[in-house]
């Protein structure tokens, strides 16, 4: 089922994606320090940093920067156009986006502490990173099959 984004969420993510904006760096660094725990995650990313150097880091600012956009969708299009090419080019699946929702929520909370990362605001946090992972998934799942048709 289609996940959809209450008015409450893009408020809470609203509200927060400045501290989240601002202390992004360090978000980022923990949400990796996370991630790479699992062997099959990171190697995505070393194959793909022979290609591209500093890449990886973008992921991580790319959902924080959703916030900012969180009420203009139509604006990330061209942005999911191309983290959709490059996760078919570096083999990501569906089965990826549950680790990567589970380094960065985390993530969050251990950096901003949870007297701003409350709950209310890591589970805000955790239907928007959906709602944008499963228009991802979708669109990769659609560029996956047509290279298996070509
Ligand atoms: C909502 C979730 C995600 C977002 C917003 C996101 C965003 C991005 C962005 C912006 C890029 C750079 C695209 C470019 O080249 O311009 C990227 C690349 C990449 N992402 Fe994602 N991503 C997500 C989920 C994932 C997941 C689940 C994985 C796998 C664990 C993953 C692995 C990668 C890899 C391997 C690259 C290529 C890095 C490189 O070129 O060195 N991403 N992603």
């Amino acid at each position: 089922m289609a996940r959809t984004l209450t008015p409450e969420t893009v408020a809470i993510v609203k509200a927060t994606g400045p501290a989240l904006q601002q202390h992004g760096l360090a978000i980022t660094t923990r949400m990796y320090e996370r991630l790479f725990i699992y062997e099959e995650v990171r190697e995505l990313f070393d194959m793909a940093a022979q290609a591209s150097g500093e890449q990886p880091r973008r992921l991580a600012a790319a959902i924080l920067g959703y916030a900012q956009n969180i009420d203009k969708l139509q604006n990330l299009t061209p942005a999911i156009e191309r983290m959709v090419a490059r996760h078919v080019e570096t083999g990501v699946k569906a089965a990826h986006y549950p680790y990567v929702a589970e380094a960065l929520l985390p993530a969050i909370r251990d950096v901003l502490g949870e007297d701003v990362a409350t709950d209310a605001v890591l589970d805000a946090w955790g239907q928007a990173y959906w709602f944008l992972a499963d228009m991802l998934i979708a669109a990769e799942a659609a560029r996956y099959a047509e290279l298996v048709d070509a």
